[in-house]
């Protein structure tokens, strides 16, 4: 789709005042951003924050350019960065050299063909992972579901993606530091502003978590940097990268910037995506029973393979509409580059937008009763003429989640996993509802109850 670069049509854009906008967002964050989002009713709207005065782009043509068409324009650098620059330094989590080296690095580990050659082993893992919910499935006992989910994830992640070079205990000392990363930067997203040396609630959380985070990553780069090995697996990839252009503190860095960005990009999003699953399940009956049924019918009662996934439509279409209404990377802000006309706006150099998939895949200018969990709308023929841009909680454009086929992959597994040994019970709350950071994760600690289903 053409976009409107006229300067002669350039208008003043909408501007959300703070004095609606601020008391909102305090009171209620997560219902005051989407209902940020219906007011803009897909223009290119200024949130006023104070000093800090962001453009929200919600609708598909302008996130496709943002994201595609002239990503060049946008970086991701300014305000909204910075809080994570901090823990992830220069990798691909950042932008310019440093981005575009890790992820040229990256990419081939993460490539459809490549997960798809890994997805027998990491079925292997999900399974061992899932056997430890059969002990509290036979006493009844209820399940945390973050953490139940975090350590199925892990167990792959690390098996498969880090060759098993960090220990299980690592892996769980790991988790909660993320966890509080994702947490405690908060305050930093809502007062951008605020300088460093002003300290904010959540700065020592951070500061702590990501000593932990690099207790367990700088020994383990300085084990491998100097004998990588030629196995397939991350570590091994940049630390041979990181050897071949001349080793140094500068390539350890690198490489240590980019575990902690693989760590948090591989583990935390998919154990948290994966934890609103539940509440959905039991809020909507009807899903579970077309989903186990399915799963049921495909699988018997385990273990899953590989195979099993090209026949279960479903169980695909239940974790894009998870994704839709709980997509885990939920806000990522860019950086105007060069000015330009967006949707009639004139976007000034330096200017921060700000991107949400939360937020537009819950519009009803571009979705039809957008809080409904629906998966059916996922179906080939329900789909169709849909825009790309409608839904993307995978981003977009260059920078386009370079686990996505892995989450799509982990996720049938470990649902498929589930479901084919026990029934779920119960799972409390039945509602659960976002708490804003970095990820989008539930306010509500989540429990279930599963129960072993009979061998056959
Ligand atoms: C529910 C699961 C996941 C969601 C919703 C998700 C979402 C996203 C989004 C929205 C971006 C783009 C950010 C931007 O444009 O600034 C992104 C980037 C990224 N994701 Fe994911 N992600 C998920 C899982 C994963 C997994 C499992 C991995 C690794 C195995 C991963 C690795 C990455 C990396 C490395 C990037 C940066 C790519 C780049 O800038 O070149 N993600 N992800």
């Amino acid at each position: 789709m053409p976009i409107d670069v006229d300067v002669n049509a350039v208008r003043q854009p909408r501007t959300l005042p703070l004095r609606q906008v601020l008391p909102a967002i305090l009171r209620d964050p997560v219902s005051a951003v989407l209902q940020i989002g219906r007011e803009s009713g897909g223009d290119v709207v200024r949130v006023n924050l104070g000093p800090f005065r962001p453009y929200l782009i919600t609708h598909p043509d302008h996130l496709q350019h943002v994201l595609r068409g002239n990503s060049a324009n946008y970086r991701r650098d300014g305000v909204l960065w910075k809080p994570l620059h901090r823990l992830f330094g220069e990798s691909v989590m950042a932008d310019g050299p440093a981005w575009e080296e890790s992820r040229r690095v990256l990419q081939p580990v993460f490539t459809a063909k490549n997960v798809e050659a890994l997805a027998a082993r990491m079925a292997e893992a999900a399974g061992e992972g899932i056997d430890e919910l059969a002990a509290p499935a036979r006493s009844g006992l209820p399940i945390d579901v973050p953490s139940a989910m975090a350590r199925i994830v892990n167990r792959v992640v690390m098996r498969i993606f880090f060759g098993d070079k960090i220990s299980m205990a690592d892996a769980q000392r790991l988790a909660p530091a993320f966890d509080a990363v994702g947490t405690s930067v908060i305050f930093r997203y809502l007062l951008p502003f605020v300088p460093y040396r002003v300290p904010l609630p959540g700065d020592r959380a951070f500061g702590n978590a990501v000593r932990t985070i690099d207790d367990v990553v700088i020994p383990l780069v300085d084990r491998h940097k100097d004998k990588p090995g030629d196995g397939d697996d991350i570590v091994s990839v940049l630390c041979r990268a990181a050897g071949s252009a001349g080793g140094g503190p500068d390539a350890a860095r690198w490489v240590r910037d980019n575990l902690v960005a693989m760590l948090a990009t591989a583990t935390e999003t998919t154990a948290g995506a994966l934890t609103w699953l539940w509440p959905l399940l039991q809020a909507h009956p009807e899903v579970a029973a077309s989903l186990r049924q399915e799963i049921g019918h495909v699988v018997g009662n385990g273990p899953v393979r590989p195979a099993h996934l090209a026949a279960l439509p479903y169980t695909k279409q239940v974790v894009q509409e998870l994704l839709r209404l709980f997509p885990v990377g939920w806000l990522f802000p860019r950086m105007v580059v060069e000015p330009e006309v967006l949707g009639g706006v004139l976007l000034k150099k330096g200017e921060t937008i700000v991107i949400s998939p939360f937020i537009t895949h819950r519009m009803e200018a571009f979705w039809e009763r957008p809080e409904e969990f629906d998966p059916g709308r996922f179906s080939g023929r329900r789909s169709s003429g849909r825009h790309r841009y409608a839904y993307f909680p995978f981003g977009g454009g260059p920078h386009q989640c370079l686990g996505m086929h892995v989450f799509m992959l982990e996720a049938q597994l470990i649902i498929a996993g589930i479901l084919s040994r026990f029934d779920l019970l119960s799972c409390t709350p039945e509602v659960a509802t976002p708490q804003m950071g970095a990820s989008l994760r539930p306010r509500q600690r989540v429990e279930i109850t599963l129960r072993p289903l009979p061998r056959t």
